[in-house]
């Protein structure tokens, strides 16, 4: 499974690439609103981290754009940025038609904000790169996800969709597990829920109680 970091802070990113070599970044308007720049100056930065690497960065189309042109050739301006970039659209209809356009010219798309199973499915009809399942969302809306990326895995497998399943908008280590269970190629979280993942009490338990053993015994 790969992991993925959520974020748009230069500072977070290369962090994550040193100490534990996230396979790629995804980012969003709300990332890019928190990282406190102007989202070119930030994406270009992002990509400049991950320069001759095969790490994806996903970036966001401008979500006021509704039409399938207006995606296509803002897609088209982005991923000229970047090899690095797969340009993110949102689930909707005239994202789906961008998608056939864009994977014929070897434009990679992560389709975002996807909540049902049925969204999913034709995403990856339409040969989306990534789909980008989002669970934190719907769990927070009292809406169970288990069973849903069981569902989007499953017809993924069905049918040999080539689309990689993001899960999205991960908020625990919980999250990251069932995703790794039921079979998702990737999940993407912040900085913070990987590091509370890593951490365990009973190891930090375990450091505390061996530390003690050690310091009553010689080394030679
Ligand atoms: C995924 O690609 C999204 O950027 C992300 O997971 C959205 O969720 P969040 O911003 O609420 O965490």
């Amino acid at each position: 499974m790969k992991f993925f970091l959520d974020s748009a802070k230069v500072d977070e990113i290369a962090y994550a690439l040193d100490a534990f070599d996230i396979d790629g970044v995804t980012t969003n308007p709300r990332h890019v609103q928190a990282a406190g720049k102007p989202f070119l100056t930030t994406i270009r930065e992002i990509a400049e981290l991950v320069a001759g690497t095969d790490k994806p960065v996903s970036v966001e189309v401008n979500p006021h754009i509704m039409d399938t042109d207006g995606m296509v050739a803002e897609a088209r301006k982005l991923a000229a940025i970047s090899p690095n970039f797969v340009i993110k659209l949102q689930c909707v209809e005239p994202a789906f038609k961008a998608i056939r356009i864009l994977k014929e010219e070897g434009i990679r798309v992560n389709c975002t904000l996807i909540f049902s199973p049925m969204q999913a499915l034709q995403a990856m009809r339409s040969g989306a790169y990534f789909i980008s399942p989002f669970i934190g969302w719907k769990e927070a809306n009292a809406e169970e996800t288990r069973g849903f990326v069981d569902e989007v895995v499953t017809i993924r497998d069905n049918y040999g969709f080539e689309s990689e399943i993001i899960v999205a908008a991960v908020r625990n280590a919980r999250q990251i597990a069932e995703a790794a269970v039921l079979g998702a190629d990737i999940v993407t979280a912040g900085l913070a829920v990987y590091q509370a993942g890593f951490d365990h009490p009973y190891t930090r338990d375990g450091i505390r109680k061996f530390s003690e053993f050690w310091d009553q015994t010689d080394y030679e």
